[in-house]
């Protein structure tokens, strides 16, 4: 991944095209430890093929570097709920941390979601990842009305 940039370098955010594809994976293997290559190709695909205003995925770029990414989807009535806007990836480069890079990202996207009606943003984030829990505190989030339930099936 990339060298850390000075602080105060411009960043725009704008929709993530075709040849994000291998940072996309880069930033995410960062974060997960895994390259999923196919399954963000598909995702990415689904998003330009369709230009479907309920899937949105914007990427940070700065000085034609792709420093980070989000992708958020529109659920309509799942779990009985109203239209709602989910994030459901989001990752920024090790390096370029605590930079705004990702508020940029999270900003767009509920901007986005906004236009388009949707009054609710949402996410789901492990218990003990303080990072995440911390960003999203920062954003306005608090504890949603829903609780995950699971099984291990046989
Ligand atoms: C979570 C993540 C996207 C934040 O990106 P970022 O560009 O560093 O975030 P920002 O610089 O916009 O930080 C915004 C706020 O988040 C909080 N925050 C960010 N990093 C933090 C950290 N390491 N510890 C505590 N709070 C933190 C702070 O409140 C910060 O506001 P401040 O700068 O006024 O203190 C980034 O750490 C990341 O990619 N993490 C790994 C992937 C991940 O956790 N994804 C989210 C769920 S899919």
């Amino acid at each position: 991944l990339g060298q850390r940039r000075p602080k105060g370098e411009g960043t725009g955010v704008r929709a993530a095209r075709r040849v994000d594809l291998g940072r996309i994976v880069a930033l995410d293997a960062a974060v997960t430890g895994a390259a999923k290559r196919s399954y963000w190709r598909t995702s990415l695909q689904h998003h330009l093929r369709t230009r479907e205003s309920d899937r949105l995925f914007l990427v940070a770029e700065t000085a034609g570097q792709v420093d980070g990414f989000i992708a958020g989807e529109i659920r309509a009535f799942e779990f009985g709920s109203a239209p709602c806007g989910w994030v459901v990836a989001l990752a920024v480069d090790p390096r370029q941390r605590e930079r705004g890079l990702g508020s940029r990202l999270f900003t767009d996207l509920c901007r986005r979601f906004r236009a388009a009606g949707i009054r609710t943003v949402r996410t789901m984030v492990s218990r003990t990842q303080r990072t995440q829990l911390s960003f999203f505190r920062s954003h306005g989030l608090t504890t949603g009305p829903y609780l995950e339930l699971e099984k291990q099936l046989d």
